[in-house]
């Protein structure tokens, strides 16, 4: 079947809504390589978005799930349970920051890690308010959706959403917003819409995802921890993109010295396998009465194996140690074409989690239209980039932690040439 015929099928057979990048589709993948189904190779630097820093189909990983598989798939860990689901809390319960006692509770997908987040930290406080950030990004769901500070695609036509639900600005130095701004922003909402008393939680993302790989600046994660001391409040680090090896260190918190009550992991924490994890303080996870928290695939098996696997892998690999050196690398390549592409207006991240944002030359006006074609030439040859932003004016690099050197050579010259075009 060619990837015409099979664009044709998709047309008639699924909805607009969801919004396909690619025109080809996939046959077979390893590591940071991917085949489509006319034999055509790529080189995947998305990694089916931040999933895959231990690459496609790691032979340890396979080999975990493929054993996994000969014992059972699935019980329903709420039915009968199982050691894997232990044992993998155990290891995030020690490997999280925050010198405290903590407990982990298993899902399938960050979206929700997240609804789960607001839930334990509403039943643990009593409160209801929640604050989030403009930029960010926290899911599709309901509360996913509340909680994002992106209009479109994610929330039109969708609402109303989940009450008490606030926005927050996150502090971002090219577009304008200091640290004193953002927060600035949060004792306005403190005056004109809630008071603090009332806060259950403030979540943000350590390195804003969609928002653009914007990192957070240290003093403003330690101003937000004094915050949420001074009035109770729980502070909730979504860990979904920006943890598991990217940045660097194995979670991102780990870059700011101060811990967060609430951390939700998915993504990469199971190498292409559905899991998500909502880690926390031990008294506030154990907020929620039995039976409120869980779901029928939540914790799954297969998927925990891989999870189980991939610590290991990173241990192993010492992926945190070439996340940097990776990241390095591509900084200096991308600082290097500021001179020959002036819509380079910053090169930033976090380790490998690594951004270049484009302005129209000489201005401050995001370049939408130049992120587009270069995602286009490096497309046509062979390179899957992924774009973000809340002006979609940003590239963002996801490539596997654990890329061959030559296919990351290769995949340079690929971006060079795609941003010279
Ligand atoms: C920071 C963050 N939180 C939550 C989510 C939602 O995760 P999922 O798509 O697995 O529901 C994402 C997905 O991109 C994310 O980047």
């Amino acid at each position: 079947m060619s990837n015409q015929q099979l664009q044709q099928r998709k047309a008639a057979a699924t909805p607009r809504g969801v919004g396909v990048m690619c025109g080809f589709y996939a046959e077979r993948a390893k590591n940071a390589e991917l085949w489509d189904v006319e034999g055509n190779r790529y080189i995947d630097f998305a990694g089916g978005i931040g999933v895959l820093n231990t690459g496609h189909l790691h032979d340890k990983v396979q080999a975990a799930v493929a054993e996994q598989l000969n014992k059972f798939s699935h019980t329903c860990y709420q039915v009968v349970p199982y050691e894997l689901y232990v044992e993998v809390a155990e290891q995030l319960n020690a490997l999280t920051p925050g010198d405290y006692a903590k407990k982990t509770a298993f899902f399938s997908t960050g979206a929700e890690a997240v609804e789960n987040a607001i839930k334990v930290a509403r039943a643990a406080t009593g409160r209801s308010g929640v604050i989030a950030f403009g930029g960010g990004f926290h899911g599709r769901t309901m509360m996913g959706m509340a909680l994002t500070g992106k209009v479109a695609p994610y929330k039109i036509g969708f609402g109303p959403f989940p009450a008490d639900i606030y926005h927050g600005l996150y502090p971002n130095a090219l577009h304008g917003v200091s640290i004193a701004d953002s927060l600035t922003s949060l004792e306005r909402l403190f005056k004109y819409d809630i008071e603090p008393s009332r806060v259950a939680a403030i979540i943000f993302e350590p390195v804003q995802g969609e928002g653009g790989f914007v990192p957070a600046p240290t003093e403003w994660v330690k101003a937000l921890r004094a915050l949420c001391d001074q009035h109770g409040i729980l502070l909730i680090a979504d860990e979904v993109q920006a943890g598991f090896a990217r940045t660097g260190k194995l979670f991102a918190m780990e870059h700011f010295g101060v811990a967060p009550d609430l951390m939700t992991l998915a993504k990469s924490l199971a190498g292409g396998f559905p899991l998500a994890a909502l880690v926390g303080k031990a008294e506030l996870m154990d907020a929620p009465a039995p039976g409120g928290l869980g779901g029928t695939y939540a914790g799954s098996p297969l998927a925990l194996a891989a999870a189980k696997a991939v610590i290991s892998v990173i241990q192993e690999e010492k992926l945190l140690e070439r996340a940097n050196r990776l990241g390095e690398e591509l900084k200096e390549k991308l600082h290097g074409l500021k001179q020959a592409v002036p819509q380079i207006a910053e090169v930033r991240g976090l380790g490998a989690m690594i951004a270049v944002e484009f302005n129209k030359p000489g201005s401050h006006e995001p370049d939408a239209e130049f992120t587009k074609k270069v995602q286009q030439k490096a497309l046509e040859s062979g390179l899957i980039l992924l774009t973000c932003g809340t002006y979609a004016n940003v590239v963002r690099f996801l490539f596997p932690l654990t890329i061959e050197d030559s296919v990351f050579q290769e995949a340079l010259a690929k971006l060079d040439a795609a941003l010279r075009a």
